[in-house]
Protein backbone atom coordinates (compact mmCIF):
# COMPACT_ATOMS: atom_id res chain seq x y z
CA UNK A 1 0.00 0.00 0.00
CA UNK A 2 1.03 3.71 -0.47
CA UNK A 3 2.18 6.15 2.34
CA UNK A 4 1.65 9.05 2.79
CA UNK A 5 4.43 12.08 3.34
CA UNK A 6 3.98 12.85 6.99
CA UNK A 7 6.02 16.11 6.97
CA UNK A 8 3.64 17.59 4.12
CA UNK A 9 0.65 16.88 5.51
CA UNK A 10 -0.92 19.89 3.99
CA UNK A 11 -1.07 18.66 0.70
CA UNK A 12 -3.45 16.00 1.49
CA UNK A 13 -6.21 18.65 2.37
CA UNK A 14 -9.67 18.19 0.85
CA UNK A 15 -12.52 20.81 0.51
CA UNK A 16 -15.66 19.18 0.45
CA UNK A 17 -19.30 20.90 0.30
CA UNK A 18 -22.44 20.29 2.22
CA UNK A 19 -25.57 19.72 0.36
CA UNK A 20 -26.36 23.31 0.81
CA UNK A 21 -23.32 24.24 -0.18
CA UNK A 22 -20.99 25.03 2.82
CA UNK A 23 -17.57 25.23 2.01
CA UNK A 24 -15.70 22.44 4.57
CA UNK A 25 -12.31 21.78 4.35
CA UNK A 26 -11.03 18.55 5.36
CA UNK A 27 -7.04 18.33 6.66
CA UNK A 28 -4.93 15.45 8.98
CA UNK A 29 -5.65 16.33 12.75
CA UNK A 30 -2.54 17.17 14.64
CA UNK A 31 -1.22 17.80 18.13
CA UNK A 32 -2.51 21.16 17.79
CA UNK A 33 -5.94 20.53 17.21
CA UNK A 34 -5.78 18.19 21.03
CA UNK A 35 -8.28 20.65 22.66
CA UNK A 36 -10.21 21.45 19.82
CA UNK A 37 -11.02 17.77 18.96
CA UNK A 38 -11.80 17.10 22.27
CA UNK A 39 -14.60 19.47 22.93
CA UNK A 40 -15.96 18.31 19.47
CA UNK A 41 -16.57 15.22 20.89
CA UNK A 42 -17.63 16.50 24.43
CA UNK A 43 -19.99 18.53 22.04
CA UNK A 44 -21.54 15.69 20.45
CA UNK A 45 -25.02 14.83 21.59
CA UNK A 46 -24.43 11.38 24.25
CA UNK A 47 -26.22 9.27 21.71
CA UNK A 48 -23.81 10.30 18.56
CA UNK A 49 -20.53 10.07 21.02
CA UNK A 50 -21.90 6.65 22.08
CA UNK A 51 -22.63 5.30 18.54
CA UNK A 52 -18.93 6.67 17.03
CA UNK A 53 -17.15 5.50 20.47
CA UNK A 54 -19.01 1.96 20.70
CA UNK A 55 -19.49 2.40 24.19
CA UNK A 56 -20.78 5.61 26.91
CA UNK A 57 -18.05 8.25 27.62
CA UNK A 58 -18.61 11.89 28.32
CA UNK A 59 -15.39 12.45 25.94
CA UNK A 60 -12.57 10.74 23.97
CA UNK A 61 -10.68 8.80 26.57
CA UNK A 62 -6.72 10.30 26.87
CA UNK A 63 -5.59 7.36 25.20
CA UNK A 64 -7.44 7.77 21.88
CA UNK A 65 -7.01 11.45 22.31
CA UNK A 66 -3.69 10.84 21.99
CA UNK A 67 -3.60 8.57 18.84
CA UNK A 68 -6.20 10.67 17.04
CA UNK A 69 -3.86 13.88 17.06
CA UNK A 70 -0.52 11.87 16.43
CA UNK A 71 -0.51 11.43 12.35
CA UNK A 72 0.26 7.88 11.38
CA UNK A 73 0.52 6.22 14.54
CA UNK A 74 -0.04 2.80 14.62
CA UNK A 75 -0.95 3.27 10.75
CA UNK A 76 -3.69 5.26 12.03
CA UNK A 77 -4.70 8.41 10.69
CA UNK A 78 -7.75 10.65 11.54
CA UNK A 79 -8.75 13.55 9.67
CA UNK A 80 -10.82 16.68 11.05
CA UNK A 81 -13.77 18.53 8.97
CA UNK A 82 -13.60 22.44 9.55
CA UNK A 83 -15.39 24.97 9.17
CA UNK A 84 -15.20 28.86 9.39
CA UNK A 85 -17.12 30.69 11.30
CA UNK A 86 -16.98 35.02 11.65
CA UNK A 87 -12.85 33.96 10.59
CA UNK A 88 -12.42 31.43 13.31
CA UNK A 89 -12.61 27.51 12.45
CA UNK A 90 -14.48 25.14 14.04
CA UNK A 91 -14.03 21.50 13.87
CA UNK A 92 -17.62 19.84 12.73
CA UNK A 93 -16.80 16.23 12.23
CA UNK A 94 -14.08 13.75 12.21
CA UNK A 95 -13.00 10.98 10.51
CA UNK A 96 -10.52 8.23 10.77
CA UNK A 97 -9.14 5.57 8.58
CA UNK A 98 -6.18 2.82 9.74
CA UNK A 99 -4.45 0.77 6.90
CA UNK A 100 -3.57 -2.97 7.62
CA UNK A 101 -0.45 -3.62 5.47
CA UNK A 102 -1.30 -7.64 5.81
CA UNK A 103 -4.86 -7.30 4.62
CA UNK A 104 -4.30 -4.14 2.38
CA UNK A 105 -7.58 -2.98 3.92
CA UNK A 106 -8.26 0.38 5.23
CA UNK A 107 -10.96 0.35 8.25
CA UNK A 108 -12.58 3.58 8.55
CA UNK A 109 -15.13 5.54 11.27
CA UNK A 110 -16.38 8.65 11.17
CA UNK A 111 -18.66 11.26 12.92
CA UNK A 112 -20.51 14.87 12.52
CA UNK A 113 -21.53 17.16 14.55
CA UNK A 114 -25.02 17.00 15.44
CA UNK A 115 -26.05 20.61 14.45
CA UNK A 116 -24.35 19.73 10.76
CA UNK A 117 -26.27 16.20 10.30
CA UNK A 118 -28.11 15.50 7.81
CA UNK A 119 -26.55 17.80 5.48
CA UNK A 120 -24.81 15.01 3.25
CA UNK A 121 -21.41 15.78 5.44
CA UNK A 122 -21.49 12.40 6.29
CA UNK A 123 -22.11 11.22 2.98
CA UNK A 124 -18.94 13.73 1.76
CA UNK A 125 -16.59 12.44 4.12
CA UNK A 126 -17.43 8.21 3.67
CA UNK A 127 -16.92 9.23 -0.41
CA UNK A 128 -13.85 11.02 0.20
CA UNK A 129 -12.35 8.41 2.85
CA UNK A 130 -13.18 5.93 -0.28
CA UNK A 131 -10.73 8.13 -2.71
CA UNK A 132 -8.35 8.10 -0.26
CA UNK A 133 -8.37 4.31 -0.08
CA UNK A 134 -8.26 4.08 -3.78
CA UNK A 135 -5.17 6.39 -3.87
CA UNK A 136 -3.79 4.16 -1.11
CA UNK A 137 -4.19 1.40 -3.04
CA UNK A 138 -6.22 -0.46 -0.45
CA UNK A 139 -8.04 -3.56 -1.60
CA UNK A 140 -11.50 -2.75 0.81
CA UNK A 141 -12.56 -0.06 2.87
CA UNK A 142 -14.60 -1.34 6.24
CA UNK A 143 -15.76 -0.54 9.00
CA UNK A 144 -17.80 -1.81 12.07
CA UNK A 145 -20.72 0.24 13.64
CA UNK A 146 -23.58 -0.98 16.03
CA UNK A 147 -26.77 -2.93 14.90
CA UNK A 148 -28.70 -0.39 16.09
CA UNK A 149 -27.14 2.99 14.14
CA UNK A 150 -29.63 3.32 11.71
CA UNK A 151 -27.49 6.73 10.23
CA UNK A 152 -24.59 4.74 9.87
CA UNK A 153 -26.69 1.91 8.47
CA UNK A 154 -28.13 3.73 6.20
CA UNK A 155 -25.48 6.30 5.18
CA UNK A 156 -22.91 3.06 4.19
CA UNK A 157 -26.71 1.61 2.84
CA UNK A 158 -26.52 4.52 0.29
CA UNK A 159 -22.80 4.33 -0.89
CA UNK A 160 -23.11 1.18 -2.04
CA UNK A 161 -21.22 -0.79 1.08
CA UNK A 162 -21.99 -4.68 1.70
CA UNK A 163 -22.96 -5.63 5.07
CA UNK A 164 -21.44 -8.65 6.74
CA UNK A 165 -21.22 -10.15 10.88
CA UNK A 166 -18.44 -8.09 12.75
CA UNK A 167 -16.05 -11.11 13.64
CA UNK A 168 -16.38 -11.71 17.45
CA UNK A 169 -19.13 -9.15 18.34
CA UNK A 170 -22.60 -9.59 17.64
CA UNK A 171 -23.52 -6.27 18.45
CA UNK A 172 -21.77 -4.72 15.74
CA UNK A 173 -22.42 -4.62 12.13
CA UNK A 174 -19.13 -4.50 9.52
CA UNK A 175 -19.72 -2.60 6.34
CA UNK A 176 -17.48 -2.78 3.39
CA UNK A 177 -16.83 -2.39 0.25
CA UNK A 178 -14.05 -3.14 -2.77
CA UNK A 179 -12.29 -0.10 -3.53
CA UNK A 180 -13.26 1.28 -6.70
CA UNK A 181 -9.89 1.68 -9.21
CA UNK A 182 -10.84 5.57 -9.86
CA UNK A 183 -12.89 7.61 -7.15
CA UNK A 184 -16.98 8.17 -8.77
CA UNK A 185 -16.93 11.58 -7.35
CA UNK A 186 -14.49 14.75 -7.56
CA UNK A 187 -10.79 13.16 -7.04
CA UNK A 188 -9.63 13.63 -3.61
CA UNK A 189 -6.05 15.49 -3.32
CA UNK A 190 -4.17 12.14 -2.35
CA UNK A 191 -5.92 10.64 -5.59
CA UNK A 192 -4.38 13.41 -7.55
CA UNK A 193 -1.36 13.75 -5.85
CA UNK A 194 -0.44 9.92 -6.38
CA UNK A 195 -1.59 9.98 -10.67
CA UNK A 196 0.54 13.12 -10.74
CA UNK A 197 3.99 11.03 -9.22
CA UNK A 198 2.32 8.15 -11.46
CA UNK A 199 2.48 10.24 -14.83
CA UNK A 200 5.90 11.74 -13.41
CA UNK A 201 7.58 8.17 -13.22
CA UNK A 202 6.09 7.37 -16.48
CA UNK A 203 7.89 10.00 -17.98
C1 LIG B 1 -23.74 8.51 10.67
C2 LIG B 1 -23.45 9.99 10.44
C3 LIG B 1 -21.93 10.15 10.22
C4 LIG B 1 -24.19 10.46 9.18
O1 LIG B 1 -23.77 11.79 8.89
P1 LIG B 1 -24.73 12.86 8.18
O2 LIG B 1 -23.87 14.00 7.78
O3 LIG B 1 -25.88 13.16 9.03
O4 LIG B 1 -25.21 12.04 6.92
P2 LIG B 1 -25.71 12.62 5.51
O5 LIG B 1 -26.47 13.89 5.73
O6 LIG B 1 -24.56 12.66 4.59
O7 LIG B 1 -26.73 11.50 5.05
C5 LIG B 1 -26.46 10.66 3.95
C6 LIG B 1 -27.49 9.54 3.92
O8 LIG B 1 -27.37 8.73 5.10
C7 LIG B 1 -28.68 8.33 5.54
N1 LIG B 1 -28.95 8.92 6.86
C8 LIG B 1 -28.22 9.86 7.50
N2 LIG B 1 -28.75 10.11 8.72
C9 LIG B 1 -29.82 9.30 8.84
C10 LIG B 1 -30.76 9.06 9.89
N3 LIG B 1 -30.70 9.74 11.07
N4 LIG B 1 -31.71 8.13 9.70
C11 LIG B 1 -31.80 7.44 8.53
N5 LIG B 1 -30.93 7.62 7.50
C12 LIG B 1 -29.95 8.54 7.66
C13 LIG B 1 -29.65 8.84 4.50
O9 LIG B 1 -29.79 7.84 3.51
C14 LIG B 1 -28.93 10.03 3.93
O10 LIG B 1 -29.30 10.32 2.64
P3 LIG B 1 -30.50 11.39 2.38
O11 LIG B 1 -30.16 12.60 3.17
O12 LIG B 1 -30.46 11.60 0.91
O13 LIG B 1 -31.73 10.74 2.87
C15 LIG B 1 -23.95 10.86 11.62
O14 LIG B 1 -25.28 10.52 11.89
C16 LIG B 1 -23.12 10.72 12.88
O15 LIG B 1 -22.10 11.39 13.03
N6 LIG B 1 -23.55 9.84 13.83
C17 LIG B 1 -22.85 9.69 15.10
C18 LIG B 1 -21.52 8.97 14.95
C19 LIG B 1 -21.67 7.65 14.26
O16 LIG B 1 -22.66 6.94 14.40
N7 LIG B 1 -20.65 7.26 13.50
C20 LIG B 1 -20.62 6.00 12.80
C21 LIG B 1 -19.73 5.04 13.52
S1 LIG B 1 -18.61 4.33 12.33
Amino acid sequence: MQHIDLHDLGRYSDVLLSRDGEVITLRFADLADADALQSYFRGLSSGSRYNRLMGAASELPAGQLDRFTHVGEDDGFTLVATTKRDGVEKIIGEARYAIDDESNDLEIGLSVDDTMQGRGIGAALLGNLACRAAALGAGRLFGDTLRSNDAMLALARKAGFAFVPTPGDWKQIRFEKKTALAPDDIPCASWRLAAIAASAHAA
